[in-house]
């Protein structure tokens, strides 16, 4: 359903209800998502970003509610990621004499992707296009999500349409922030930047930076997913700044995988450990556990403990997808160590403390092992391993 989110300008985008993995299958998104389109009026008529290409048609009749999509003058492609620009092709072939006006970056992305020739304008941060009554204004936000990524900023209207930032994989039936249940809304903003933005943090804190020293008045946050930031909109900017900070809280998360449950004992046993010194934990068992929702817990901790047996002289294959993550995000002030059980040889612990070493997470001391099954001492070793970790983590 179309909406009119100020005077001139509407929401043509789809909400995707049925998403339930994203990128692939890199990102589990068990909220759905929305791809949001803005239709501008002006004595130019201007589409913000596009969808996903297989819900191409839904954004033409979208926009054929409204105009004609022939009538197009100018396409801004804020970022060239199919779930935007898929649909912009489609666009195209209707809009045949509209610019897509890009950054620098989208002339190498766009045509890569698409394979298209059309008339490109790219833009620089500053850089203006006037619309008739009002203005579009552009600022470059490379890796906010791609290279390519850009924001646009409509005068009159005061509405920032920051493409990936501020965004949330989010299907719901209200449009505006204040629309729908706020605890949601904040652990989708919080999953979408663990998992998409974590490793851009000091990008992410220069951008704010830059975009607020502007001193352009802000009504409205449009992002390209979710809803949209309308009841004070800046509360997702300080938000960005605090999450860009990466100051994790005074607590720890025990990832782990087992196969007869030594290990499983092992985690529980540490866990009683950060108890005995008040420090809160979670213990996840990664081959049961979604893998993007652990890392946002692991965000939020202070420490990161990680368990396996030794299997084949390595870890458990359930544990290598989040390592292999951790090390991607290089997630910041992180405190680790490790732990596992064995049979006849041993050597999993080390291969995991490597592996927190890689994600430049700082290893409180050497992991311990505990071979076969661990009895009475070897739990008593767990719990005042995991009460050592705690000491560690509270005195941070
Ligand atoms: Fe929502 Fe980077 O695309």
């Amino acid at each position: 359903m179309v909406v009119e989110i100020k005077d001139g300008v509407y929401w043509v985008g789809v909400v995707d209800w049925e998403l339930k993995h994203f990128h692939g299958h890199e990102l589990s998104t068990h909220r759905g998502s929305t791809y949001n389109s803005y239709l501008i009026l002006d004595e130019k008529k201007v589409l913000v970003d596009g969808v996903w290409t297989p819900f191409a048609d839904q954004l033409i009749a979208n926009i054929s509610e409204i105009i004609d999509p022939a009538e197009l003058d100018i396409v801004v492609a804020n970022h060239a990621e199919v779930d935007h620009a898929g649909a912009l092709p489609t666009v195209m072939r209707h809009a045949r004499d509209a610019t897509v006006v890009c950054s620098p970056k989208g002339l190498d992305s766009f045509p890569g992707n698409y394979h298209v020739d059309w008339d490109f304008q790219a833009v620089k941060t500053g850089e203006t296009i006037d619309i008739g009554s009002n203005e579009l204004i552009f600022v470059e936000a490379p890796m906010l999500h791609w290279p390519d990524s850009m924001f646009t900023y409509l005068t009159g209207r005061n509405i920032l349409m920051p493409n990936d930032a501020f965004g949330q994989h989010y299907a719901t039936a209200g449009r505006f922030n204040d629309e729908v249940d706020q605890e949601e809304l904040y652990e989708e903003a919080l999953k979408y930047y663990v998992n998409i933005l974590t490793p851009f943090s000091n990008l992410v804190s220069k951008k704010i930076e830059e975009v607020v020293g502007l001193g352009l008045p802000v009504d409205m946050i449009a992002p390209s997913h979710g809803v949209i930031w309308r009841e004070d909109p800046m509360q997702i900017v300080s938000k960005y700044q605090e999450w860009a900070a990466q100051e994790p809280e005074c607590k720890a998360v025990i990832l782990y995988d087992t196969m007869w449950n030594a290990t499983g004992r092992m985690a529980a046993a540490i866990g009683d450990g950060f108890g005995d010194e008040g420090v809160d934990y979670k213990c996840l068992h990664m081959a049961l556990t979604d893998r993007n929702d652990a890392l946002v817990e692991v965000f939020k901790a202070r420490t990161v403990v990680v368990g396996s047996p030794t299997f084949n002289n390595g870890i458990l294959a359930g544990m290598t997808p989040i390592l292999e993550e951790l090390k991607g995000l290089r997630m910041k002030n992180k405190l680790g160590a490790s732990f596992g059980s064995y049979g006849w040889s041993g050597g999993a612990a080390k291969i995991l403390q490597e592996r927190l070493a890689e994600a430049k997470i700082e290893v409180i001391r050497d992991g311990i092992e505990v071979k076969w099954q661990p009895d009475a001492e070897g739990l008593a070793t767990c719990r005042e391993f995991g009460r050592e970790l705690a000491a560690a983590t509270k005195k941070t």
